[in-house]
């Protein structure tokens, strides 16, 4: 599978598995590990993860099923994320649902992670949602410090647009320093990024995009959904043309674009993981290509 570059050290494969899922998922640690292994042998390197998966518990599940092979760690590419706060039992003060972007926040919640991953670094830090109230250098001047004592590799945001992530690039006056990434919602179910210029301005800016729910959380199979109704029957043309799945489709639709889209899946199912997969090597005709938008936008282009 190709590899996308993210920065001089840390490299991802161009699907990622995705871990928000991962406490329904009814797996032992002996088969998360199992799991691990599977997606790694298909060449699936990236892992996804949140503090808040699993309401604070995933990251704790993954660490241990990866303490299990820990030869696996070096061939794994760890990305997690930070800022949103839950009420919880970790940090007692914490008794509402806010965002905490500040400096001391990050740092902590850091420590956590690498505690639960047992690891000792994570290859990329993700601020997981802006925060109106956020103090963008402070936000860097975290990050610089956590690259520099070795504790993250890369860095980036997630949910942003660029006059967002622009504030902390006017704090990173390093050129060592900068946002690799942006974890945005895109598929065929959501094409908000498209239509609000984030996608083109992650293009322009060589920002990688990480794109979060590819299956709209699944609801691009519900029968009852309104945009799944007009979008999956066209899905399931092209992928009839193509013979092959309507997962492989999604998957080579937000591969197109021009600009690198790295797919993060959220199935917890191999047959849907290698049905994906199959995906990277499918081209699809500009004609299908708008086919699927237009379905997906629900009215014709101009
Ligand atoms: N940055 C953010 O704010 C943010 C937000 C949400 C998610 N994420 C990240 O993105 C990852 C993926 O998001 P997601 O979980 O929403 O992705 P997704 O792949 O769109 O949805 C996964 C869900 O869809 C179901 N599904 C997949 N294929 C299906 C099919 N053919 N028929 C019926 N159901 C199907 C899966 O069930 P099965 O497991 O049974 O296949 C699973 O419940 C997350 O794990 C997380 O890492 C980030």
């Amino acid at each position: 599978m190709k590899k996308i570059k993210i920065n001089q050290h840390v490299s991802y494969s161009n699907l990622i598995q995705g871990f928000y899922r991962a406490d329904k998922w009814q797996m032992s640690t002996q088969e998360m590990n199992r799991f691990l292994h599977e997606l790694v042998e298909r060449g699936i390197t990236t892992m996804d993860h949140a503090d808040i998966y699993g309401k604070y518990t995933v990251e704790k599940m993954f660490g241990e099923a990866l303490a299990l092979s820990p030869e696996l760690r070096d061939q794994i590419q760890l990305v997690t994320k930070c800022g949103i706060v839950q009420p919880n039992d970790i940090y007692p003060d914490q008794t509402a649902h806010r965002y905490d972007l500040s400096e001391t926040h990050i740092k902590r919640s850091v420590e956590r992670s690498l505690q639960q991953l047992q690891v000792d670094y994570i290859d990329t830090l993700l601020i997981h949602r802006p925060s109106p109230l956020m103090k963008p250098c402070q936000i860097t001047d975290a990050l610089k410090s956590l690259v520099d004592e070795g504790k993250i590799r890369a860095f980036g945001v997630s949910n942003f647009r660029r006059s967002q992530y622009e504030l902390l690039n006017d704090c990173l006056k390093d050129d060592r320093f900068h946002i690799a990434v942006n974890q945005v919602e895109v598929s065929p179910y959501m094409l908000q990024s498209f239509h609000d210029g984030t996608l083109d301005d992650m293009y322009k800016d060589k920002v990688k995009i990480m794109a979060w729910g590819p299956f709209a959380g699944g609801r691009l199979f519900d029968k009852d959904d309104e945009t799944a109704q007009r979008v999956l029957p066209v899905l399931q043309r092209i992928a009839k043309a193509h013979d092959t799945s309507v997962e492989a489709i999604v998957v080579a639709w937000l591969t197109r674009h021009p600009a690198t889209i790295m797919p993060i899946l959220g199935t917890h199912r191999l047959d849907r993981v290698d049905a994906a997969i199959a995906g990277l090597d499918v081209t699809l005709h500009d004609q299908e290509w708008f086919d699927i938008y237009t379905a997906a936008q629900g009215y014709d282009i101009p």
